[in-house]
């Protein structure tokens, strides 16, 4: 895709720019969702103006406003491959179908969570990164999930971001610009973040209302920890005093292991209370990795998982904090 820049993704991952893709198959489109009139009207309306390159106006027009502010929960860690886009995607779905307005931002080069979402990140002509490089509100690139929440979808154009950003004006509230027209609209905006503790992870963090961390029930992943801990503090003594931590979600908990075990006792051990650990614990299934490549919720596609119940949960509880944070 072409852009002001003149620097194409491709010739980007030529220069030896990381990056790793992780989902591939058919990407389907359920019919599972039931949608609202209203949800429907501002789906197509945000297609249209996806493909048509202009502002979406219908977006704004048939979204109630200034009912209440949302809150705004980024889903990050220094990890990969813990289960951040898991959450992102199970926890926007229970909170859609806990009858929550939720907007979902991709904010990784991946695109993973627009893959999830059942939608192929290549075939789009405009994402985040368009917003963010070119002051546009989020409605000019809003799409809306069979699951009925809303996205602000990713490809690996977003890699030039951030790069971009480096010398930017204002360069850690760039996506805040982005989300404010239409914050009012929501009450949960979920903003799915990559690994690397970069500038789109700096924008997430300044804007956002609190951190959930994903960490999976393994020694790496539990050694991660510390150092995100100290990039969460730097955020909140600079550009976010408002930040808080909601918790440390342990996933990919394998029961049958003593390792899980015994790495779930230390997290607990070493950082709760001072760094909750958040109880609903979501076990390990190969159901989860199904799931995201037929690009649904595990909600959906298989309800009656123990792993379903921990994100219906985990929804519930963001329902209560969400009370105290407006
Ligand atoms: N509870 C689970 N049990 C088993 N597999 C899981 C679980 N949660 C997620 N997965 C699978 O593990 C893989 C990585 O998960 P996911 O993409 O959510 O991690 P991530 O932290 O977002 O990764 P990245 O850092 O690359 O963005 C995916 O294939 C996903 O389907
Ligand atoms: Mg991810």
């Amino acid at each position: 895709m072409p852009h002001a820049s003149g620097i194409s993704a491709v010739a980007l991952l030529k220069q030896g720019f990381a990056f790793s893709g992780t989902t591939s198959g058919p990407y389907l489109q359920t019919n599972l969702a039931v949608f609202t009139l209203d949800s429907v009207r501002r789906s197509s309306a945000c297609r249209q103006a996806a493909v048509d390159r202009t502002p979406n106006t219908l977006y704004s027009e048939y979204s109630p406003r200034g009912v209440c502010m949302s809150v705004i929960i980024a889903i990050a860690g220094q990890k990969g491959g813990v289960g951040k886009t898991t959450t992102s995607v199970n926890l926007s779905a229970s909170l859609v179908a806990m009858g929550q307005r939720v907007l979902m931002i991709d904010l990784d080069p991946q695109g993973s969570l627009t893959l999830s979402s059942g939608m192929e990140p290549d075939a789009l002509h405009m994402t985040i990164y368009d917003c963010i490089k070119r002051d546009l509100s989020g409605a000019a690139v809003c799409v809306t999930t069979h699951y009925g929440a809303d996205l602000l979808p990713a490809n690996v154009d977003l890699a030039l971001a951030e790069i971009e950003l480096v010398n930017a004006v204002a360069r850690e509230r760039r996506l805040a610009a982005v989300i404010a027209p239409n914050r009012d609209d929501y009450d949960f905006i979920i903003i799915d973040c990559s690994p690397s503790l970069g500038m789109l992870t700096i924008n997430a963090m300044a804007v956002c209302d609190g951190v959930i961390i994903p960490v999976a029930c393994e020694y790496l992943a539990l050694r991660a920890v510390d150092g995100f801990m100290r990039f969460v503090r730097k955020i909140q003594g600079g550009v976010n005093s408002r930040l808080r931590v909601i918790g440390l979600l342990p996933t990919m908990f394998d029961r049958r292991t003593k390792h899980a075990d015994e790495t779930l006792s230390e997290l607990k051990t070493k950082y709760h209370p001072r760094v909750p650990v958040i109880e609903h614990v979501v076990y390990r299934s190969i159901r989860f990795a199904e799931a995201a490549e037929k690009g649904e919720p595990i909600l959906t596609y298989a309800k009656a998982l123990p792993g379903a119940d921990a994100y219906r949960d985990l929804a519930r509880d963001m329902i209560a904090w969400g009370k105290t944070r407006r």
